[in-house]
């Protein structure tokens, strides 16, 4: 059937959990050595994934900073009948396309539907040792996530495959969200929680038909007994969640990435969304469109000026440690050693970038 082009890409910055995860995984090093950008592609779009592989690669060249994850989807972006055809397709695509360096990975069904255990035992069997992820949607709990990781390995280990297959879970329905820090801690195949905000939004009854924008309903209209004419603020709906995401995450050396903004023609509006999530602590953030990608480069990169700050920040919490003092005042803040950490923290990360 007919399908418009449609693909999704994240983008992310890793230093630490990068560094975890290619100690689970034994795979994810090139992703340390040049790091992030996540391409999805829709296993119907045949002719679509060499150009989608080679696109991703332009983001690479021009910012010579991403490791670029290459996402195949069997999922929501492809019809029921089609699962067949789109796995043929992937598998072909993981034989025959030069990825490169990239990490590729493939977004399977999740585990309610019965293209799921084909799309595992296809693709392991019969696409090499090319796949290095496979993203795992709609994760209910920690046994969801053991399921997938047992049948894996029965497959890995007929093959007799070398490189282990790492595990994106989508966090995006209320179960999962009730149970994510269980699901982050239940497999060392385990790299990164994805924000899945749109079945999130239907999982949780929320009422919007956007995908990931802001809602006019969702704000605060200052009293009416208050001295200046009245004011309304918008507030950020999916805040608790993203946030429970970035903790769950980071709590076990995984990658928190922020999900989907649908409109395509609001790069204000995503921007500005990337930024909340970036301020929260998110690694990267999914894109729709490629005119999101850029954008998303820009926001997870430390700034300029925000990494000459930190190296401030460095510096005055050096000297003062020389002079035994463990807190200081710089520019009229205190700072301490939780301050060595965050600006390490950003330090760290603008050096693998530029590495
Ligand atoms: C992604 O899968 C989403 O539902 O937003
Ligand atoms: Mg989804």
């Amino acid at each position: 059937g007919p399908h418009s082009f449609k693909f999704e890409v994240q983008n992310m910055r890793s230093p630490q959990s990068l560094v975890n995860c290619a100690q689970r995984t034994g795979h994810f090093k090139k992703c340390w050595e040049c790091p992030g950008c996540e391409l999805y592609v829709p296993g119907t779009q045949a002719k679509i994934i060499p150009k989608a592989a080679k696109s991703a690669a332009d983001v690479v060249d021009t910012r010579r900073t991403h490791s670029v994850l290459d996402v195949m989807d069997l999922e929501d972006s492809v019809a029921v009948g089609e699962k067949e055809i789109a796995r043929k397709n992937v598998i072909q695509a993981l034989k025959e396309v030069d990825f490169g360096k990239k990490t590729v990975a493939v977004r399977i069904n999740g585990l309610y539907s019965h293209h799921m255990y084909r799309d595992v035992v296809d693709i392991i069997e019969q696409a090499g040792e090319r796949c290095d992820m496979f993203v795992i949607p709609m994760v209910g709990n920690g046994k969801d996530v053991y399921m997938a990781d047992s049948l894996v390995s029965q497959v890995e280990e007929f093959m007799g495959r070398k490189k282990k297959i790492g595990f994106g879970l989508i966090i995006e329905a209320t179960m999962g969200m009730m149970n994510i820090h269980e699901i982050a801690a239940a497999s060392k195949r385990n790299e990164s929680l994805h924000f899945g905000v749109a079945d999130y939004a239907a999982s949780t009854k929320s009422r919007t038909t956007n995908i990931g924008g802001p809602n006019k309903l969702y704000g605060v209209l200052t009293d009416k007994d208050g001295d200046k004419a009245r004011d309304f603020f918008w507030g950020d709906p999916w805040h608790y969640a993203m946030a429970r995401i970035v903790v769950a995450a980071r709590a076990n050396g995984l990658r928190p990435v922020d999900g989907p903004f649908g409109d395509i023609a609001d790069p204000d509006g995503y921007k500005a969304q990337c930024e909340r999530g970036a301020a929260l602590g998110m690694e990267g953030k999914w894109a729709i469109h490629p005119s999101q990608v850029a954008l998303a480069n820009e926001v997870f990169s430390p700034g300029e000026a925000e990494v000459k700050q930190a190296r401030r920040v460095l510096e005055a919490m050096e000297n003062a440690q020389k002079e035994g003092l463990g807190a200081v005042s710089l520019d009229g803040k205190l700072v301490d050693i939780a301050s060595i950490k965050q600006a390490d923290a950003i330090v760290k990360k603008a050096e693998a970038i530029a590495a």
